[in-house]
């Protein structure tokens, strides 16, 4: 226990930081991984043969490769001297004899240039026997195609609950997954040296378990791998997992070859390749009482797992955890399977199920709201969590009244009832553009469900001139953790930000770590970090106590200097003490720690307090949609969000909005198409390019957009009060839908329910606003009593 204050004056953390690359950025001076790799004499390069068909038995031949000039080796299951798989399950064939998805890669080709193993890769013949293949959530819902173990969330009695409420509805809901799309394709590295130790240089979330996969793949022991990771160009959960084949693919042919071997996916690669965010088919039933409020819940979750299980079970299970969002809801059975397809294996992105837990309770709210005839505001702020109650899953909701704090703030500080009513004015004369602002809440879980997760290691070296190096466990993808954990550092040892550096994750200085995830980076090892400055710290208390005549507990660091309560001429450098303490043998590096206490889980049951503390936030969507093509536009966004005590105010408001903007993208825009026929193509990703999947871009982003941190709000018992900002902003993007679904409506007559396809693209918007207004013209038929069905209505929509 550090004698010391916790938090010094004047501390660095909650100071707007620029991100510790951004110079490197923008000048494209950053390395990543295939740069390293691109200044490597003699490397060769890796090329996949994928797979043409969704589900077949393959035989191949690969004699033709090496005709190609260039091409060195082709990489099969024969060559492999361990474990022939690349995932953690044993479901995953590094090199399989079954195909089980179009794009599959079965053998990989080594070329001397990429043109070389790019040809080579084009001479190897592969023979299918096709197989039955399973393309839609719903085919595999027909044929009872299943993986990994159902959950369910359960909690009083639903069919009790639904069979006294006065209001009972049912429906489902399906939406669809979203590709990562982070500007960096996976990419590894391999290097073997003289002494027969594999360095992996690789773009990965979970160095660790990068190293543990290619040992096992290779037959040898962790300490005979090191993985380092420089920096990520974009995560987002798509690398958590997924990097490890082909960094066991990059070491495999650094052994057999004897030469640096690289491999980065093209964009077509990655995108057919590699798993997604996983879509959803649900079925529910949802009662209300007569004042509109929850009553019961009774969910069936089936997500489309791809063709392995990778992450799904857990991302299922966090997306059970969050069908509650901010709502108390009574009564609640939720069970949750995982379908098992001919696609991609999809895996962990932002938000990691979280986000498809609570598309299912907004997407009711929003449908429901006008047949029970409350304003859809209305009806989310009057069935918020209130102080005391729990979640389904069993965990009080700590700070619960943060959630109707931080809603009224935003409703006035973004005038909300004020436009709202402008608003009604304007679509009263406006027959074609129709106008809504939607209001969304978020409260998301922080710390990894699966508790031995919670823990991370740091270790930080003084060196005599006072400078600091610090090494943690976490990767940087573009988030700020590192900017965050130098901020970390210099508060902890009272130095200014210049006199900390940061040297890359390694796992050869921090082992046994956990993936960067679930937003709990800065926690996790951020907690790691302190620990160890602050061992430092107070042995160099002891020494500076000496050299200023006072007691060790009346010395206090700050802004590089050293000095004594109570005498304030008395002041020595962080540097004078830092050589001080060296010439009396004083430890000046240490190894930091930190676990985060209080978790406690059972899976089987799905219960327990798996959440350090909630994070809650709201945003306010404004938007227009136009009644000819569908299309809509982001007016203005307000947002207001809880990071307690932020550590890197400006980047955790970068967070917020690109979180929110990625959320756009899933819910409005970005769609994934297959080929679901029966033709030669069955199974193929459709949208394989940025020209076919739509990106949201500049021009999407709100004319007006405004972020404000939730203030005053320290966390206790988290790093300088802070609280986890990566993922829960991403669901602040449901006011966007919300405010389209609002906006649709308003060409439909009151009362109207708005079914609305996800993703909402122009499309979806343009049939959802028909089917409104034929609501209205039915509506207005029955009222003037017209006469036959048959007689086209000529009425004017709204
Ligand atoms: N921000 C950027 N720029 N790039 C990313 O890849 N990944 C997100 C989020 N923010 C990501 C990002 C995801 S999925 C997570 S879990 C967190 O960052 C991980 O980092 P953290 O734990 O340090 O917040
Ligand atoms: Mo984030 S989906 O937990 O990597």
């Amino acid at each position: 226990m550090s004698t010391l204050a916790d938090r010094p004056e004047n501390p660095v953390v909650g100071r707007r930081a620029a991100h510790e690359s951004a110079a490197l950025h923008v000048t494209g001076a950053a390395m990543y991984t295939d740069d390293v790799a691109e200044h490597t004499a003699g490397v060769l390069t890796a090329w996949p043969v994928q797979s043409t068909n969704a589900h077949a038995k393959v035989t191949i031949d690969v004699s033709g490769a090496y005709e190609v000039p260039g091409v060195v080796r082709v990489l099969t299951a024969d060559d492999v001297p361990g474990l022939n798989d690349a995932g953690i399950r044993n479901d995953e064939p590094l090199f399989p004899s079954e195909a089980m998805f179009y794009g599959h890669a079965l053998v990989w080709v080594l070329g001397e240039t990429p043109e070389a193993a790019r040809l080579g890769a084009e001479r190897v013949q592969v023979e299918y026997e096709p197989l039955p293949s399973i393309i839609t959530v719903q085919d595999a819902l027909d044929a009872q195609s299943f993986q990994g173990t159902p959950r369910t969330v359960q909690r009083g009695d639903a069919s009790a609950g639904l069979a006294g409420s006065a209001h009972v509805f049912e429906g489902v809901t399906e939406f669809g997954g979203q590709e990562h799309f982070y500007l960096e394709t996976h990419a590894s590295f391999a290097i073997r040296d003289s002494e027969g130790q594999y360095f992996i240089q690789c773009s990965t979330q979970h160095p660790s378990e990068t190293q543990e996969l290619v040992s096992h793949v290779l037959g040898i022991h962790s300490n005979e791998v090191t993985v380092q990771c420089l920096r990520m160009g974009g995560g987002f959960g798509g690398k958590e997992m997924q990097p490890h084949g082909f960094a066991a693919i990059a070491a495999l042919g650094a052994k057999l070859t004897g030469r640096p071997v690289r491999l980065r996916l093209n964009r077509t690669q990655d995108i057919t390749m590699t798993g997604k965010r996983h879509p959803f088919h649900i079925a529910w039933k949802v009662g209300f009482d007569a004042d509109g409020m929850l009553q019961a819940l009774d969910a069936v979750l089936t997500c489309d797992g791809g063709w392995s299980i990778d992450l799904s079970e857990p991302v299922l299970g966090r997306a059970l955890c969050h069908i509650d969002n901010a709502y108390w809801i009574p009564n609640v059975h939720a069970y949750g399977q995982i379908a098992k397809t001919n696609k991609t294996s999809n895996t962990a992105y932002r938000g990691f199920g979280g986000p498809q837990g609570v598309f299912l309770i907004e997407d009711i709210l929003g449908r429901i709201a006008p047949q029970l005839g409350i304003d859809p505001l209305e009806l989310r702020r009057r069935n918020f969590y209130r102080q005391g109650q729990t979640t389904p899953y069993g965990q009080v909701v700590k700070d619960a009244g943060r959630m109707s704090t931080i809603w009224d703030q935003l409703s006035s500080e973004a005038s909300v009832d004020e436009r709202r009513a402008e608003i009604a004015r304007f679509n009263a004369t406006s027959p074609h553009a129709k106008r809504a602002l939607s209001m969304t809440p978020i409260k998301f879980g922080i710390s990894f469900n699966f508790a031995a997760f919670n823990q991370a290691g740091a270790l930080v070296h003084v060196y005599k001139d006072g400078s600091i190096l610090i090494n943690h466990g976490g990767t940087e993808m573009g988030q700020g953790l590192h900017t965050k954990m130098l901020q970390v550092a210099a508060t902890a040892l009272g130095v200014e930000l210049d006199a900390v550096r940061l040297a890359p994750t390694r796992t050869d200085k921090v082992p046994n770590t956990s993936a960067t995830a679930a937003s709990s980076g800065a926690d996790l090892n951020g907690g790691a970090v302190k620990n160890a400055c602050e061992q430092i710290r107070d042995r160099m208390a002891a020494v500076a106590g000496r050299l200023l005549g006072v007691d060790e507990r009346d010395v206090r660091f700050g802004g590089g200097f050293v000095t004594a309560l109570g005498a304030p001429l008395k002041q020595v450098t962080f540097a004078e003490v830092a050589k001080a303490a060296y010439l009396q043998r004083v430890q000046l590096f240490a190894a930091g720690y930190y676990r985060t206490e209080g978790l406690h889980w059972n899976p089987e049951i799905m219960q327990g307090s798996p959440f350090k503390y909630f994070a809650y936030g709201a945003a306010a969507t404004e938007v227009e949609v136009d009644e000819f093509t569908g299309a809509y536009r982001v007016r203005r966004v307000d947002i207001v969000h809880d990071v307690g005590d932020s550590l890197s105010p400006m980047l955790d408001i970068g967070q917020i909005e690109g979180a929110y903007v990625q959320g756009v993208g899933w819910l409005t825009l970005e769609e994934l198409r297959w080929d679901e026929s029966d033709g030669p193509h069955r199974g193929r990703l459709l949208t394989q390019s940025a020209s076919t999947y739509k990106l949201p871009s500049f021009s999407e982003m709100p004319s007006e957009f405004s972020v404000r941190l939730f203030e005053n709000a320290r966390e206790e018992g988290a790093v300088y009060g802070s609280k986890a900002v990566g993922e829960p902003p991403f669901m602040l993007a449901f006011s966007a839908r919300e405010a389209i679904r609002d906006a649709v409506a308003a060409f439909g007559p009151a009362g109207h329910s708005v079914e609305l396809a996800s993703p909402a693209t122009p499309e979806a918007v343009f049939w959802a606003l028909r089917a409104a207004q034929a609501a209205s013209e039915s509506a207005s038929a029955t009222k003037d009593e017209t006469p036959t069905a048959s007689e086209p209505a000529l009425a004017p929509a709204g």
